[in-house]
């Protein structure tokens, strides 16, 4: 266990982002019911999301994580859920396929609900009012009554967390995510997209690959794993007092886990290395994600990595990098070559949303050029260091909303106000997701390509 430890030795650290909650005692309060109530994840699961990850570490299968930036309460429903994992189960199949290896799928969704914010205070028409922090600490409308952190707002995350993942567990595991319902969907997208005639070489030989398997009788009856999928929850662990009575000592190893959800990461702006948010995350055991901006140096990266990973376990830390478009070259390959020079085990995954916000006609959105963009340097980058393209990490949802400007089916800044609907940044709609998901598979083919594994199976 992490010496000096304790789910509450975060709270006498310096700390950034935290609400301003009017009234301490309620606060407390909520937190002791938290504190009573089930886990939502499991200690066994958090282990298996880190041995899958541990694989890709050692250069073996690929991270897809995704979701919305945040998740409201008024945009909780079935349909959202399902056509999110539809679509991210789509994007899992290309993926797999084109690797020729295991996806690990990680949604960004059943607690992730907490925002920081460049501000704590937000100015309209000369009323100043406490920033919006996502919907488990405040509400988004501008007004007095909204913005006052209510701790109650924990509990509603909580019971939405929990009634999301019980449906996901029941998509994953009850015979929706079967491959051949997904294949099907894909094919859908890919006839209906104007890039078809560019998909349909892979999706064409899913197909053949799939009528293969059915006709030596590999099919869903026989094989579990063909109508099954572990679908993995993961959330930016930032209100450390949600997080903290959520933690959990696991009966069978003794060690303390985030049950909150199997994965957790640090954001850009809390994770100074003496600081609260590294306390917290250094002492539970799943897997932790870090995000790492343009203003990540190389040192600070290995005092990081070991206060994070102090014995080096494969599939404990993965590295999300979010430089913006441009930046990847002059920032990745000093941390990659630091990383490789300590011997550091990490999962390499890239985030290209982050790095490129912009505004247009008032709307905060992403050209998907520049999303597309960062993630083809963050590929070349690793290809020209001879590490492993780990995965991705994006904000996506499943419906057809109008926040990221471009893609086949052009998104035009005059679109965006059509149907903008996030609450926090701007998400990739379902079709851009999968197009995306398209074109990272060209990326992992042509590094699965250059293999010495694969150059020896082609001769
Ligand atoms: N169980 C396998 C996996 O998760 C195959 C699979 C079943 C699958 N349904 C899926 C893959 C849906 C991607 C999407 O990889
Ligand atoms: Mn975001």
């Amino acid at each position: 266990m992490a010496k000096d430890w304790n789910p509450s030795s975060w709270r006498s650290k310096p700390i950034e982002q935290v609400p301003d909650y009017p009234d301490p005692a309620m606060l407390a309060e909520t937190e002791k019911k938290l504190a009573s109530f089930p886990p939502l994840v499991f200690a066994g699961e958090a282990r298996k999301l880190t041995r899958a990850l541990g694989e890709v570490a050692e250069g073996r299968g690929f991270v897809l994580q995704g979701g919305d930036c945040a998740e409201s309460f008024a945009e909780h429903g079935a349909d959202n859920i399902r056509d999110f994992f539809r679509a991210f189960l789509q994007m899992a199949v290309v993926l797999t396929f084109a690797a020729a290896q295991p996806v690990v799928k990680i949604g960004r969704i059943a607690g992730q609900f907490a925002k920081p914010r460049s501000s704590g205070t937000e100015t309209r028409g000369g009323v100043t009012l406490p920033a919006y922090r996502g919907d488990i600490v405040n509400g988004i409308e501008f007004d007095e009554a909204s913005r006052i952190p209510n701790p109650e707002r924990q509990l509603e995350a909580y019971r939405q967390s929990a009634a999301t993942l019980n449906l996901l567990r029941a998509f994953a595991q009850g015979g929706y995510a079967n491959l051949d319902n997904v294949h099907q969907w894909m094919l859908g997208f890919v006839s209906g997209s104007p890039e078809a005639e560019r998909y349909s070489a892979l999706a064409d030989r899913i197909s053949e690959t799939m009528n293969f398997m059915r006709a030596i009788g590999i099919d869903a009856e026989t094989h579990p794993s063909l109508r099954e999928t572990d679908f993995f929850t993961s959330h930016e662990a930032l209100l450390l007092g949600y997080e903290e009575a959520m933690t959990r000592v696991d009966s069978t190893s003794g060690d303390w886990y985030a049950t909150s959800g199997h994965m957790i990461w640090i954001g850009d702006r809390t994770r100074q290395e003496a600081n609260a948010h590294l306390e917290y995350c250094r002492g539970i055991k799943n897997p932790v994600g870090l995000k790492c901006g343009p203003s990540m140096d190389a040192d600070g990266l290995l005092r990081l990595i070991d206060i994070l990973n102090p014995e080096n376990k494969a599939g404990r830390l993965t590295l999300i990098t979010r430089f913006g478009h441009d930046k990847v070259e002059a920032h990745l390959p000093r941390l990659i070559r630091a990383v490789e020079r300590e011997g550091r085990k990490v999962v390499w995954s890239c985030d290209p949303m982050h790095g490129n916000t912009i505004t247009l006609n008032h709307y905060k959105t992403r050209p998907f050029d520049r999303i597309l963009s960062e993630v083809k340097s963050f590929f070349d980058v690793h290809r020209a260091e001879g590490t492993h393209a780990g995965g991705i990490h994006v904000e996506m949802t499943g419906k057809d909303v109008t926040e990221c400007t471009g893609g086949a089916r052009e998104v035009t800044a005059d679109d965006l106000s059509d149907r903008y609907h996030t609450h926090c940044d701007p998400r990739l709609n379902a079709n851009q997701a999968l197009e995306l998901a398209f074109l990272v598979a060209e990326l992992v083919k042509k590094d699965h390509a250059a293999t010495p594994q694969a150059r020896a199976a082609n001769g």
